[in-house]
């Protein structure tokens, strides 16, 4: 059997067909750069978080750079990120002329704390950027009372966690500002880059708002140097659709995940994924660490079923950051989580003989059992 890592499936059933109709529709209507459909996504997935704006953007990455502007974060600032994360949150706060300061993780949930980040605050500290990492919310409290404290601004990169809750608040409702990502893969995906920031505060709204767009209220009247990053009509359309269907394909990826979980307790030195009280988990990523991980993906490999690896090298040992002159062995804990870990397939859509092939292939690997 062929398990691919991530596939797009119709599921549920229907959903192909109407995101079709939809790219039809817009390719018909001939409005290709923002627009009522581009309006309407924002003001859906406001609604959907609770929250005041949601702003679309070209990718996460733009609207991790964009709020982090609008915060007011620039040259010579610091910026409190985990280390154990995907590259685009380091390189923002870097597009910005700030420089990043990175935080170890906690050791069963990989997300950044308020402990470990509190550690790295300076004179120079302008904000901190929780990552929530795999599709689990960080400890939001605690994170908001350190910024609080030292008047900090504090951006959610939400680009893994749409639909994910923290004391049953969504997942980028926390901070002054939040970063979505809908590249495709996301539990809420495009069919190109997008993504969006999203704010309760009308001011950062509204220059982002302009921002996006050559800085622009008003067709050739410009209030700011903007830049173009705006998201595709196509891409809202499409969102509008799949958003429709967030809660259900989030419910699914949980279920699949509490069958891994079920199954594979207990199996060989495997440290499976532990979610914190009150935060909850929508499985972006089902992260299994062990020792032998190198080995169980050749193995699974082998077997047809492909896996991932988030992230193999961590920030402070890429070539691109070693001008912050972090040393091998400095971040121990993000080392070794880049070491050991290992992302298995889940998605909605995967299919139970699926899922049992991965289960019994990962169980024969450690119990020596190969069929
Ligand atoms: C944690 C995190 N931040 C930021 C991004 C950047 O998003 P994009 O690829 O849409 O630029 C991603 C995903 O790619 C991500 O996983």
């Amino acid at each position: 059997m062929q398990v691919p890592y991530v596939a797009f499936r119709d599921w549920p059933v229907g959903i192909t067909q109407q995101v079709e109709q939809e790219v039809t529709r817009v390719l018909r209507e001939q409005q290709f750069i923002l627009g009522p459909d581009v309006q309407t996504f924002e003001d859906a997935f406001a609604k959907f978080l609770g929250a005041g704006f949601a702003i679309g953007v070209g990718s996460g990455f733009d609207a991790l750079v964009l709020a982090l502007k609008a915060v007011g974060v620039g040259p010579s600032d610091e910026v409190i990120i985990p280390a154990n994360t995907f590259i685009a949150t380091a390189n923002a706060v870097a597009q910005l002329g700030a420089t990043p300061v990175l935080a170890e993780p906690d050791k069963l949930t990989y997300n950044l704390t308020a402990d470990t980040a509190a550690k790295l605050i300076t004179t120079k500290t302008k904000a901190i950027v929780p990552v929530h990492l795999y599709g689990q919310t960080c400890q939001m409290d605690e994170l908001m009372e350190l910024c609080e404290s030292y008047s900090l601004k504090l951006v959610e990169d939400a680009a893994q966690a749409h639909g994910a809750t923290y004391k049953n608040q969504f997942a980028g409702t926390f901070g002054d500002a939040a970063a979505f990502s809908f590249y495709p893969t996301k539990n809420l995906g495009a069919v190109g880059d997008g993504g969006a920031v999203v704010t309760s505060n009308p001011e950062l709204a509204s220059f982002v708002s302009m921002y996006r767009n050559y800085g622009q209220q008003e067709k050739y009247h410009h209030q700011l140097v903007g830049i173009n990053s705006r998201l595709d009509t196509l891409q809202a359309a499409v969102l509008r659709i799949k958003l429709k269907y967030l809660r259900q394909q989030n419910k699914e990826r949980q279920r699949l995940a509490n069958q891994y979980l079920k199954e594979l307790q207990g199996i060989g030195d495997l440290m499976l994924p532990v979610t914190a009280e009150y935060c909850s988990h929508v499985y972006h990523i089902f992260n299994i660490r062990t020792s032998r991980r190198n080995e169980l993906k050749n193995y699974l490999q082998q077997k047809g079923i492909q896996t991932a690896i988030h992230y193999p090298v961590p920030i402070h040992l890429q070539p691109a950051y070693s001008y912050l002159k972090y040393k091998k062995g400095s971040l121990t804990i993000t080392e070794e989580v880049a070491n050991t870990s290992l992302s298995l397939p889940l998605f909605p859509g995967l299919s139970k003989a699926e899922q049992e092939y991965i289960i019994q292939s990962v169980k024969a690997f450690f119990l020596n059992q190969d069929f």
